[in-house]
């Protein structure tokens, strides 16, 4: 088959667009395949494999095996969320505010979007942790990927219990993290390629904020004297703001994303 003919083929089925951009990803360049005088059969089914996977509604991130975060490069698959433009901003916001001095603890690494980012960016150590084992590997591989690798420590945990540990709880300055925070009951009314991401990436408890709270009550101790800087849920940020009081806290400044939506908020503990 003529590359052309394979590409009418798909297009009709994916739209010219998402065709060439699938290609693309899979080949490097459309121009080049294109100007093959024939598809070969491996290069056919390989297409045909990821088309069909797009087709059953997966993320095309998946599907390629790659997507950008904050301009680098990012291997992401089923186990890891799709790194998010919003998560781009938290970034932008902890940047602004730290030096290459301070260590963070980007709790909740997933593809490590956020820990390569700022080692990358902010020339910053820090230790990305994370639930999920399978989370890690990827984020590892990031972290290879980007030439952050010897900047961060990786480490399998749940939320902040590693800063029970005396010498990474003195380390430590930043916390940061973009927590799973979409109430339970509505996880099923997400978006079907939303919903192809880890339940363990998204899930944030009855209301959303079961992260959060664990964060300040039941980790309330870890947390003194540390700069916490985290993601939340457009709808969200009253009742973190009460959150965040309960726990004697009144340092604190909300931001809002570009539509003006409050997305992010900077504590002092
Ligand atoms: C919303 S995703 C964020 C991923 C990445 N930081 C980003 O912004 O793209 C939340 C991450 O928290 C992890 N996670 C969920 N529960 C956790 C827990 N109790 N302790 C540590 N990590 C947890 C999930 O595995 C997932 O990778």
């Amino acid at each position: 088959m003529t590359p052309r003919a394979l590409f009418r083929k798909l297009a009709q089925q994916l739209g010219s667009s998402t065709t060439k951009a699938l290609i693309a990803a899979i080949y490097g360049d459309f121009a080049r395949f294109v100007a093959q005088e024939r598809v070969t059969s491996e290069q056919a089914y390989a297409i045909h494999q990821s088309a069909l996977r797009l087709l059953r509604g997966e993320p095309v991130q998946y599907v390629v095996g790659r997507c950008e975060f904050m301009s680098l490069s990012f291997q992401v698959n089923p186990d890891v969320l799709i790194p998010r433009s919003d998560t781009e901003t938290l970034v932008e916001i902890v940047l602004e505010r730290s030096s290459p001095e301070d260590v963070y603890f980007d709790l909740g690494t997933g593809s490590g979007a956020i820990a390569v980012a700022l080692s990358y960016y902010g020339k910053m150590r820090g230790y990305a942790v994370d639930i999920s084992n399978a989370a890690l590997d990827i984020a590892r591989k990031n972290a290879q990927l980007n030439g952050v690798s010897e900047k961060i420590r990786f480490i399998q945990c749940d939320s902040l219990t590693p800063l029970w540990n005396p010498s990474i709880y003195r380390e430590v300055s930043i916390i940061v993290s973009n927590p799973p925070y979409i109430p339970t009951h509505m996880l099923k009314s997400l978006p079907p390629e939303v919903q192809r991401e880890p339940r363990i990436a998204l899930d944030g408890g009855p209301d959303g904020l079961a992260h959060y709270r664990r964060i300040f009550q039941e980790f309330r101790e870890l947390i003194r004297g540390k700069r916490i800087y985290m993601e939340l849920a457009p709808y969200e940020a009253k009742s973190l703001e009460k959150i965040i009081r309960n726990a004697g806290v009144r340092d604190y400044t909300f931001f809002e994303d570009l539509d003006s939506i409050v997305r992010y908020v900077e504590v002092q503990a």
